[in-house]
């Protein structure tokens, strides 16, 4: 699942910045790739979510576990609204700040904090 999870959201950020590009050359593919992306988005959560019930079944790190989680889904809105406001040509500044603080929050927790899964990689 551990695999799984990581998988899925480089592959979401890999959508999202080709989607980015494709939408600031106002081609068509960009539409595309940011409903493959939404898609992605599910794989993400399912992921996360079936990551998250060893936190919550033992009660083992949960604080952490619910920023974590908290702050994976602050990712994933903050990834919408920048692709979202790109396409309607408005501004995206403060997203971006917000994909940037949600994003550390995600990484520092994910692999500096929260070990079970790199420990019993399944
Ligand atoms: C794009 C958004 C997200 C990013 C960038 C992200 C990133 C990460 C990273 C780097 C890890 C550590 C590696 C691992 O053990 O798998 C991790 C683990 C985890 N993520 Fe996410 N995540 C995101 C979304 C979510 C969501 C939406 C949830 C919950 C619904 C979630 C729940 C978890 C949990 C519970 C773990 C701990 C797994 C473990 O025990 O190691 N994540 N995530």
């Amino acid at each position: 699942m551990t695999h799984l999870h990581i998988t899925a959201w480089v592959l979401g950020l890999i959508l999202f910045f080709v989607s980015l590009s494709f939408y600031k050359q106002e081609k068509k593919a960009g539409k595309i790739l940011h409903m493959i992306l939404r898609l992605d988005y599910l794989l993400i959560l399912y992921s996360g979510g079936s990551l998250s019930t060893q936190y919550f079944t033992e009660s083992y790190m949960l604080g952490e576990a619910i920023v974590k989680i908290l702050a994976g889904l602050w990712v994933i809105a903050s990834l919408e609204m920048i692709l979202v406001k790109v396409s309607k040509g408005k501004p995206t500044k403060s997203f971006w700040i917000q994909f940037a603080v949600a994003f550390a929050i995600t990484l520092v927790l994910g692999f500096g904090r929260l070990t079970y899964g790199l420990h019993f990689l399944n």
